[in-house]
């Protein structure tokens, strides 16, 4: 590990800016790290639609590499094409990677009023299978088939994921969220599987719920969840959802997590509608750097820059458009600084 003149520790991350917002966002963040005097030493790297034609592929050997070396990357959003086009470079990441836990605190942010106070939960979503295998075939003109792959192996460990980040941050409860009733192989295996984690776990109470009573009730009394173990397709949607109730896409945070390897990127994705207009909030993808430093051991440069975008985002005048206000993304970006100083 090399370190500043000053003793700081040097920290090697890959750095992939991502389509849309994501140069815009990506690069508050690099400045606000800069400010909290965090020595990052970045490789980066392009993937998305851009270095599609150059490459025939959105993710080049060149990017998986640098991640497999340098073990952290922090990554804005890359757009994916609906319906044809190429596959999607975050499915292809997560996969070749073994990024197996996708992980998304939900929290109030101090000072920032939204309809529910109290949500302060955590989606643990399985992130390598499930409806996202891209097994998709059409069987006869007007019929397609999807698979939904479902592994014993891998709903073991997002669940023993769950179970030990609940240990580790003192919640009481994983509360499993399955369609086991329709589904009852595929959505029964992943049940089935959370049941057999939980009881190496007496002292965390293990709570089933239905997907759709899930949506329901995380809209109404979002409080009563600690966290969340979903299989890929339900943690994707709940996400957005979860999202919704602390103040947007604009604010939530998240990482892919692998064996020895994790990537850093906030839930929203490229955003197209406002990109290059600097009117995308930045705090998301800021938190994400936040948890990356975590990550990386730095809890004092991570708290700091915490603390600073809370002050940021309690004065209504720094809110951007996403939070009913006008502030852009560059205003908002210095006033994190700002605090920072
Ligand atoms: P989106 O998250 O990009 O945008 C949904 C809505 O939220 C839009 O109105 C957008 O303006 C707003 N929004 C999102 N982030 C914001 C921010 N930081 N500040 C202010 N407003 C924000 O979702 P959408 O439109 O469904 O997807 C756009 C593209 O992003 C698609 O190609 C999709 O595949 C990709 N995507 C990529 C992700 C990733 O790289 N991890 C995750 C989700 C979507």
């Amino acid at each position: 590990m090399s370190t500043t003149p000053s003793g700081a520790r040097i920290h090697r991350a890959t750095l992939i800016r991502g389509d849309g917002i994501g140069p815009e966002v990506t690069e508050a963040a690099l400045q606000v790290l800069e400010a909290a005097g965090v020595a990052m030493e970045w490789d980066t790297v392009e993937a998305g639609a851009e270095v599609v034609q150059k490459y025939g592929t959105p993710v080049p050997e060149g990017v998986l590499d640098s991640i497999r070396r340098t073990r952290v990357a922090l990554k804005g959003p890359i757009g994916t094409p609906v319906g044809g086009g190429f596959r999607s470079a975050n499915v292809t990441l997560r996969q070749s990677l073994g990024l197996f836990a996708s992980v998304r605190p939900v929290k109030n942010l101090p000072g920032l009023k939204t309809p529910f106070d109290g949500v302060d939960l955590v989606l643990v979503r399985e992130n390598t299978e499930g409806l996202y295998s891209g097994l998709e075939h059409q069987v006869a003109p007007g019929i397609v088939e999807s698979l939904k792959i479902v592994t014993e192996a891998a709903s073991l460990r997002i669940a023993e994921y769950a179970f030990q980040l609940a240990q580790r941050e003192g919640r009481s409860e994983v509360c499993t969220v399955h369609k086991a009733n329709i589904l009852k192989l595929s959505d029964g295996l992943f049940l089935e599987c959370a049941r057999r984690v939980a009881k190496g776990y007496p002292e965390i109470t293990h709570r089933e719920i239905i997907v759709d009573n899930c949506a329901m009730q995380l809209v109404t009394n979002p409080g009563q969840f600690q966290v969340l173990l979903l299989e890929n397709l339900y943690g994707d949607i709940l996400s957005d959802l979860c999202a919704g109730l602390v103040g947007g896409l604009g604010v939530v945070p998240g990482a892919n997590i692998g064996e020895d390897i994790a990537v850093f990127e906030a839930v929203h994705g490229s955003a197209p509608d406002i990109a290059g207009k600097h009117l995308a909030n930045p705090t998301a993808v800021i938190l994400s750097a936040v948890m990356m430093l975590r990550h990386l051991g730095e809890d004092d440069a991570a708290s700091a820059i915490e603390q600073a975008v809370f002050q940021t985002l309690a004065e209504p005048a720094n809110h951007p458009g996403d939070l009913g206000g006008h502030a852009g993304t560059d205003e908002i970006t210095r006033a994190v600084i700002e605090r920072l100083e």
